[in-house]
């Protein structure tokens, strides 16, 4: 027996558990007076023995959600579920994967070792900041490589594109969907200022001249990568920008930045708790590639 646990309202859980064939359980929650946060399943006992799928993400309202997440495992894990698998497809924090600077935390190796000491078995979660994040989980974890997916919508638009990393370090999310579909790929040389987060790029022999670009990411936030990069790209005599990003945070005027360095359009996959709604996006749906997945980690 499968049991589906979803963080209140968030749609994706309904989709999961009618997909699944899964018993839905509602959660109850509330936010006591004093702001501590409360949850309780309505039907504990669908849990004992059973495979359970927790179903979160962590955007908006990372902290939250978080340890509303948190809470929503402990509940589970008192049940005695035979597997707890936790689908959680944007993970915040991921991008602090490192002390960049002496003083700070590796606040994503925390996250990591939170899901998994407050009982999560399996974590699935969706195109990570980096791979290099979910070594601190210390227990099997499935990262869902979508870029293929998103680079494939693109193509409805474009000719014949080049597809480009914003930076050396996301080079395999370009690689991947144009070794798929038969295209050129790039990287581009992208430096951030740690203090002011502000983004440049170093001159690199990159040919992209009369060529349409598909520039692919992982996370869009406040747009500054991809505006950067769109700008350079476009006065080095490319044809079209079209941006591929797996997680669109878009943040403040992100969309009107990118509308104004010339990208055409926006394709998103919907993995966060809001939708952006603008000319601009499209969302591509990747549940069934969940799914699939998830199918694979169940049996
Ligand atoms: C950074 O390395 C990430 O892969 C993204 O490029 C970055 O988070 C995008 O942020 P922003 O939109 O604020 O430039």
């Amino acid at each position: 027996m499968l049991t589906v646990i979803g963080y209140p309202n968030y749609w994706l859980a309904k989709v999961i558990a009618s997909k699944l064939k899964a018993i839905e359980i509602d959660v109850y929650d509330k936010v006591f007076p004093d702001g501590e946060l409360y949850v309780r399943l309505a039907n504990p006992e669908r849990v004992a023995l059973n495979k359970v799928v927790i179903v979160s993400t962590f955007y908006p309202e990372q902290e939250k959600r978080i340890l509303k997440t948190m809470l929503l495992i402990d509940a589970a894990k008192n049940n005695n579920p035979s597997k707890l698998i936790a689908l959680i497809p944007y993970l915040a924090y991921s991008r602090q994967d490192k002390v960049f600077l002496p003083g700070e935390p590796v606040s994503a190796c925390l996250i990591m070792k939170l899901l998994k000491n407050a009982g999560v078995d399996v974590l699935l979660t969706v195109d990570v900041h980096s791979s290099r994040v979910l070594e601190c989980f210390n227990g099997l974890s499935v990262n869902v490589m979508i870029s293929d997916l998103l680079v494939k919508h693109a193509l409805r638009y474009l000719n014949n594109p080049v597809v480009i990393a914003p930076d050396k370090g996301a080079l395999e999310r370009a690689s991947l969907p144009a070794k798929t579909h038969g295209l050129d790929y790039d990287y581009l040389e992208k430096h951030r200022d740690r203090v002011t987060g502000e983004v440049s790029y170093s001159p690199r022999e990159i040919n992209v001249r009369g060529r349409d670009i598909i520039i692919v990411d992982d996370i869009i936030s406040t747009g500054g990568t991809i505006a950067e990069s769109s700008r350079m790209l476009l006065k080095k005599g490319a044809n079209r920008v079209i941006v591929a990003a797996s997680h669109g945070l878009l943040v403040g005027e992100a969309i009107k930045k990118l509308e104004s360095a010339g990208v055409l359009k926006v394709i998103l996959a919907d993995t966060l708790g809001l939708r952006h709604e603008h000319k601009l996006i499209e969302y591509v749906d990747i549940t069934d590639k969940l799914i699939e997945e998830l199918n694979k980690v169940i049996a």
